[in-house]
């Protein structure tokens, strides 16, 4: 998804921003391009389709200005190409501007300037934003600004500089995130904190309709009616260390590493003496019915949840993806809990299921990874994962403590809406503290898990199957393997084999079989003879010692832990299998070709 950096200052801005942009191109990209004030005072344009690398090979070493904006481009209005690359440029070349986001009336904002004269180079939306203030620029960047937000609909982060205004860098936001970032003489502009990570860790965090003047002396931002706005300092926790790979190939093996760590910090402090504390203040007796949101991995943590919260609180529970949750009116109200889970805190469909579910009345609990991101702004009741940031775009740490965070909320939920008792917690607790060494017990046979990954690795299609929570795991286990091996992966209830998939399984289709679940375990393994009978080659994620499993061809065993709990664990092999397999098949794991890390459109 579309990234953008800024920098104005004493040091050369091409230089920071072309390291920013490297920062930023984990959210997914096809284009990149820069735009700089030269000491001639005119506006220096540099982009590419492709990667950061082309847009290097194409800049001029002695473009040497102090100000500057950059872009990494995710094609939404107008194929990947060189012209539709940010930065865009008004008519007269004096202003220069990169946006993330939509502007929905762009068809009619270009119907109209075209009438009065001026013309497009690009297919994009974003083109009419440096037109629109050529238009209306009469001697105060600021007053433009004003002037072309007003005609604006859509989202937006905008980033502006021009010849006329060498001093400062205009920012505004809406629906899409932008932080500046503090320096001393300097400051930094971004859409998310690694790409300014290693020069400040102090930041604001731009709101809705906030305009930001940024220059190298200081940061002034004003609200929509235009009033001073006093900003909060945000201090991030985050280290650079951990924005980088630390000798680790890809950033998805490190973060699959960092596990064992992530689990610790998203417990730490939150179990007290047998019980959780999560300083939420959620009503529990006012609510009868739970509702969770999310997309891609974020929402198989919540069917985890799901499952869970109806089987053992025996509370309704509607769990749905946000893309369809938003258009579903669904059945929430006043007495509901809707809990939005979200890594990045910024997926599009995900904060439209929010507010579809705020405006029925329903409170809303977001889990998220990214502080003060637009989700958890909007949301009654937050918990933060504390995964560190999560670079490569399959998501992996944030999965797990995602897990973590929602077995914390389920037990506090449980013991005080008296459904849980005392004991239960304190036992489920336990082993929730037990989790992390036996994340490492698995992670240090990880060797295993590429001897299979060379053997699927030339499969075009894989099946995972398993039953109840197994069923569960099995569908973040192949789309794992689907983001980034490009192995056609189906995750299906093994139970429902024989009602049609059946057909499907031949000796060159592996399957894959997670029998964690100690009530249904019989039940799994005479699946596992189904396919076996039709001649697929089988592999099996189970605990040890369990009667008859050691009939499947390929057998990983995992650490005990009781069955409610086994998603956790059940994760990390299938994790290493995709990585596995997709660096077998030479493919670019963070950066799987048409995804995006941070989706922020619909
Ligand atoms: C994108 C990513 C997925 C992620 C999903 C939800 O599609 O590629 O890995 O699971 O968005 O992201 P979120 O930040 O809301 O958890």
């Amino acid at each position: 998804m579309c990234g953008i950096i800024g920098y104005i200052g004493k040091q050369d801005a091409q230089s920071i921003i072309i390291n920013g942009l490297k920062k930023l191109e984990y959210r997914g990209y096809d284009s990149a391009g820069i735009s700089l004030i030269n000491d001639k005072n005119q506006v220096i344009i540099k982009k590419t389709q492709g990667k950061i690398a082309n847009l290097e090979s194409i800049l001029n070493h002695k473009d040497n200005g102090k100000i500057g904006i950059g872009h990494t481009r995710w094609a939404t209005h107008g194929k990947p190409s060189d012209i539709n690359s940010h930065p865009h440029v008004s008519n007269n070349a004096k202003f220069s501007v990169v946006h993330n986001g939509i502007i929905e009336n762009h068809e009619e904002l270009k119907n109209m300037l075209v009438q009065e004269g001026y013309s497009f180079a690009s297919e994009t939306d974003s083109e009419v934003v440096p037109v629109l203030l050529e238009k209306y620029n009469q001697g105060n960047l600021l007053e433009a600004v004003r002037k072309v937000i007003e005609v604006l609909q859509g989202s937006y982060a905008l980033c502006v500089i021009s010849s006329d205004y060498p001093e400062e860098i205009l920012v505004v936001r809406k629906e899409s995130p932008l932080i500046i970032g503090l320096g001393e003489e300097e400051n930094f502009i971004a859409s998310d904190i690694p790409a300014i990570l290693e020069h400040t860790k102090k930041i604001f965090v731009l709101e809705d309709d906030e305009i930001g003047v940024v220059s190298a002396k200081g940061v002034v931002v004003y609200d929509s009616q235009g009033k001073l706005v006093d900003k909060k300092l945000v201090k991030v926790n985050w280290s650079l260390e951990t924005a980088e790979k630390q000798g680790y190939p890809h950033f998805m093996l490190k973060e699959i590493f960092e596990q064992p760590g992530a689990v610790r910090k998203t417990l730490a402090g939150r179990i007290k003496e047998g019980t959780v504390n999560l300083d939420l203040d959620i009503e529990v007796d006012k609510i009868d019915k739970i509702a969770i949101v999310a997309c891609g991995t974020a929402n198989y943590a919540g069917q985890v949840a799901a499952y869970i919260i109806q089987s053992r609180l025996r509370i309704p529970v509607l769990v749905n993806f946000a893309s369809e949750f938003r258009y579903m009116n669904p059945l929430v109200d006043e007495n509901t809990l809707t809990i939005v889970i979200s890594q990045s805190g910024e997926t599009a469909d995900t904060l439209a299921g929010l507010r579809e579910a705020k405006s029925k009345g329903s409170k809303i609990l977001t889990i998220t990874n990214v502080l003060d991101s637009s989700i958890p702004r909007e949301s009654d009741y937050v918990i933060y994962t504390q995964a560190g940031p999560e670079i490569s775009v399959a998501s992996t740490k944030a999965y797990i403590t995602q897990l973590i965070a929602l077995y914390l909320f389920i037990l506090d939920f449980g013991y005080r809406k008296e459904i849980l008792n005392k004991e239960l917690v304190a036992s489920w607790l336990s082993e929730l503290e037990a989790v992390p060494e036996k994340i490492e017990e698995i992670l240090n046979r990880s060797e295993v898990l590429e001897g299979f990954a060379k053997n699927i690795k030339d499969a075009a299609s894989m099946f995972f199957i398993g039953r109840g929570l197994d069923s569960v795991s099995c569908l973040e286990g192949a789309l794992k393997l689907k983001e980034i091996s490009y192995i056609h992966a189906e995750a299906y209830p093994a139970g429902e084999l024989k009602h049609g998939t059946l057909a499907l399984i031949t000796k060159a289709v592996p399957v894959m079989a997670i029998a964690t679940s100690k009530k249904l375990v019989d039940k799994t393994i005479s699946n596992i003879s189904e396919v076996k009978t039709r001649e697929a080659i089988t592999y099996c994620i189970a605990f040890k010692n369990v009667r008859d499993i050691k009939d499947v061809d390929y057998l990983f065993t995992l650490p005990d832990i009781i069955d409610e709990l086994a998603p956790i664990l059940t994760v990390v092999p299938l994790q290493l299998l995709a990585y596995y397999t997709a660096v077998l098949k030479g493919n670019d794991v963070d950066h799987p070709r048409n995804l995006a890390k941070s989706v922020t459109v619909e």
